[in-house]
């Protein structure tokens, strides 16, 4: 299917979704936001895929939310249209791994929507930045509440109060990406991430999602609970007989999602 604001491949079990919206630095507009809600719940019920990568261009993941669709928006249309709350829970529901694959600038609600994704990936030429404060605006896609949690309160303040960007160094010490690669090397060392993921039970990857993420919004307590539970259930699966017979058998586990 062709999608006015996104290149979307599906190669080897994995979606390679592009934001490609050049002229606007991949700024979030309305459409570009329902193609890809759309295209990734389409990812999330395609038996085909078992990992996401999403991504942007050279120059950019993505520049923000569209400041020219913004600019002359009233409180009553934003709020009475709870603009961006359908997005962002869509964004939510996706069940399957999506790595965030950032080169150039993820500023803004692109900075958030990386942070979104489960991990993120960057290149040497990444920028991160949370500067609305500069258009008279707070963040509105998480950023006040995931950057702090990813990068502390002094940093995250630093950054929404000043509207300053950091590189992906500053990211990679300070926990916001899982690492950084040379450019040129991004979207493959991205697919090596994903071949991996690929590779495991999909039911333990689900799991796996879920129980990190339980860490954000749950006690510590409720959060072991929740993780030990989820260990013990999967003992009930025959991915976890194979994942364990292959180890003592010295080979590599086939794991069928059961
Ligand atoms: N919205 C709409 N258009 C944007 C855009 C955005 N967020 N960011 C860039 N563009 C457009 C520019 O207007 C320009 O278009 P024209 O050629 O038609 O003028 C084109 O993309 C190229 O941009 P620049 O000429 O500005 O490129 P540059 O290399 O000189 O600067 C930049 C790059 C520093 C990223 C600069 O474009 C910039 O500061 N962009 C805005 C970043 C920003 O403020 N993001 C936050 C948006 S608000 C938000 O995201 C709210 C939220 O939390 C949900």
């Amino acid at each position: 299917m062709a999608y006015e604001t996104l290149i979307v491949e599906i190669e080897d079990e994995i979606a390679l979704i592009r934001l490609n919206r050049p002229e606007a630095l991949n700024a979030l507009n309305a459409k570009l936001m329902s193609e890809l809600t759309a295209v990734l719940a389409a990812a999330d019920a395609n038996d085909k895929v078992r990992c996401i990568i999403l991504t942007g261009s050279d120059k950019a993941f993505a520049a923000g939310a569209d400041i020219k669709e913004m600019a002359e928006r009233s409180f009553v249309d934003v709020f009475g249209g709870d603009f961006f709350a359908p997005e962002a829970e869509a964004l939510l529901r996706v069940r399957k791994p999506m790595i965030a694959a950032v080169a150039g600038y993820a500023l803004g609600g692109g900075c958030e929507l990386a942070m979104i994704c489960d991990f993120i990936i960057a290149a040497d030429t990444a920028k991160f930045g949370q500067p609305e404060i500069n258009l008279g605006v707070v963040a509105g896609l998480g950023g006040t509440q995931r950057l702090t949690r990813f990068v502390g309160k002094s940093k995250s303040m630093d950054m929404h109060l000043t509207g300053r960007n950091m590189d992906a160094a500053e990211a990679e010490r300070c926990g916001l990406v899982s690492r950084v690669v040379p450019a040129k090397d991004l979207i493959s060392e991205a697919r090596k991430s994903a071949a991996k993921i690929a590779g495991k039970s999909a039911l333990t990857v689900m799991a796996v999602k879920e129980a990190v993420n339980r860490s954000y919004e749950t006690t510590l307590r409720e959060g072991l609970l929740f993780e030990r539970r989820l260990f013990h259930a999967l003992f009930a699966t025959e991915d976890q007989k194979e994942g364990m017979a292959a180890f003592l058998e010295k080979r590599t586990a086939q794991f069928r999602d059961r």
